[in-house]
């Protein structure tokens, strides 16, 4: 049914300006910006990768996002009811919808995953056992917990069942107060680790490597690579911010949001790969070392500040917070479509999403042991979904959720959106917006795609 299901009212939790930020930020900031920025700018030529990400965020991600949380404000329901309701009598636009919850599946499955890893480290961190500037015994000490098939599951089941009983409580707003919290202190502390990480032997070669560009390093298959990632650190293509943008008030200012959130973010991913370079190359680590990097280097820094061990904890506490806030939002998606559109409870849903997740999951937990050489397209499971989602559904969405604003869904409602029914002075950014979502987002995407996965 399209009628506003009372679930909404119940978890209506974004009642201030704030709230709203802090949600949508929680959504955002998660371990995109503490882990695959650092290792993707780290794989793929450093500065010259930060270039085109940023690029990407701007004339990509920013309309996209805006669009998003446009539409989900407008038709305030999941993302299949708010298509359909918005789009003309039976055209097919609610797929995009049910291809966004595909892909919550998919990144589900290998976030939980690196969220397992980030929990585990806690104890790690606790215990001191990881605790060295040799990359020798940080890489060991890794690879043993990502090697142990039993550990992988376990950490992973943990992890599914304390975000599926923060769904099952239905506390989003207890969460909302406490990443608003705790989202500072994370930011204090990375301050912090970038100071130490500055004062470093070589910091100078790490800065270099971040902010210098290396324009020979730029192919079309890392221009592809920042485009997803523009697009899994906005969380959008899949249908959070519509999700979310359903339970914005209607007089939240959406451009001015947008660009905070995109802001913040930006800033946090930035400090992230200040705090890990420096280290990377004073400790001689190689920056193309991929999923692992953060947690080789991580450890390094932190051998070196007085304090260094209980820092740590502190530092992993707060990326599993941050990651908790963003896994919160991606399992939403696919709780809220089975929740609203097959009618199951919404304990029911949880349950069942965590269930699908526990199978889907555990190919990605075992990507490292027993599923090590089980290979798709020469990728382990892991690899594979965080790929597909990343390069094919995340940008697809993008593509479509702009294709339908641009030219289906009009000036006149997204311009309304923008600016508050004309309340707001967003016109002419409304009209910028507009015209990037009908005519340049779509082909760029397109084109980035094709090029990047090697099709023309
Ligand atoms: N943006 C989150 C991060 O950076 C990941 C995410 C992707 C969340 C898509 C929701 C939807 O970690």
């Amino acid at each position: 049914s399209l009628a506003r299901p009372n679930t909404v009212l119940a978890r209506a939790g974004f009642t201030s300006g704030f709230g709203v930020l802090a949600a949508t930020l929680g959504s955002a900031v998660g371990l995109g910006n503490i882990w695959k920025f650092p290792y993707l700018t780290g794989a793929n030529g450093g500065a010259s990768f930060l270039l085109v990400y940023v690029l990407a965020t701007l004339l990509v991600g920013l309309p996209v996002m805006m669009a998003e949380i446009s539409l989900g404000r407008v038709g305030k329901a999941n993302p299949i009811s708010t298509l359909q309701a918005l789009a003309p009598k039976g055209q097919p636009w609610w797929l995009i919808g049910v291809a966004g919850m595909l892909g919550a599946f998919l990144i589900l499955s290998f976030y939980s995953e690196v969220v397992a890893w980030v929990f585990a480290y806690v104890v790690k961190a606790m215990r001191g056992s990881i605790l060295s500037s040799d990359p020798q015994v940080t890489g060991a000490a890794f690879n043993a917990l990502i090697s142990d098939p039993m550990q992988s599951l376990l950490w992973q089941w943990g992890v599914l069942l304390f975000i599926g009983g923060i769904l099952l409580m239905g506390v989003t707003k207890g969460i909302e107060a406490v990443t608003k919290k705790l989202m500072p202190i994370l930011f204090l502390l990375l301050l912090l680790l970038c100071a130490v990480s500055l004062s470093l032997d070589k910091a100078w070669e790490g800065l270099v490597f971040l902010f210098h560009p290396d324009f020979s390093k730029i192919t079309a298959s890392v221009v592809l690579t920042a485009m997803g990632l523009a697009f899994f650190k906005l969380s959008i293509g899949m249908g959070t911010m519509m999700t979310y943008g359903s339970y914005f008030r209607d007089d939240q200012n959406i451009p001015l949001t947008t660009l905070r959130v995109m802001a913040a973010d930006l800033s946090i991913s930035m400090l992230a790969g200040i705090a890990i370079f420096p280290a990377v190359f004073t400790f001689g680590f190689a920056p193309t070392a991929g999923p692992s990097l953060v947690f080789i280097t991580i450890p390094a820094v932190f051998s070196q500040i007085p304090m260094g061990q209980s820092l740590m904890v502190v530092f992993f506490v707060l990326a599993a917070i941050a990651a908790t806030g963003a896994m919160l939002s991606l399992m939403e998606v696919p709780v809220v479509i089975l929740h609203e559109r097959l009618g199951l409870t919404r304990p029911k849903a949880t349950l069942l999403t965590i269930f699908l997740l526990v199978i889907l999951g555990s190919t990605s937990a075992l990507s490292n042991s027993t599923l090590a050489d089980f290979k798709l397209f020469g990728m382990t499971p892991f690899d594979l979904f965080d790929f597909v989602s990343s390069n094919i559904i995340l940008p697809g969405g993008g593509i479509f959720i702009a294709l339908f604003v641009g030219w289906v869904w009009g000036f006149d409602k997204f311009g309304g959106a923008l600016t508050n029914k004309g309340h707001l002075q967003n016109q002419k950014v409304a009209q910028a917006v507009f015209f990037l979502l009908r005519y340049v987002s779509p082909a760029l995407i397109l084109v980035v795609m094709l090029k990047g996965l090697n099709l023309f």
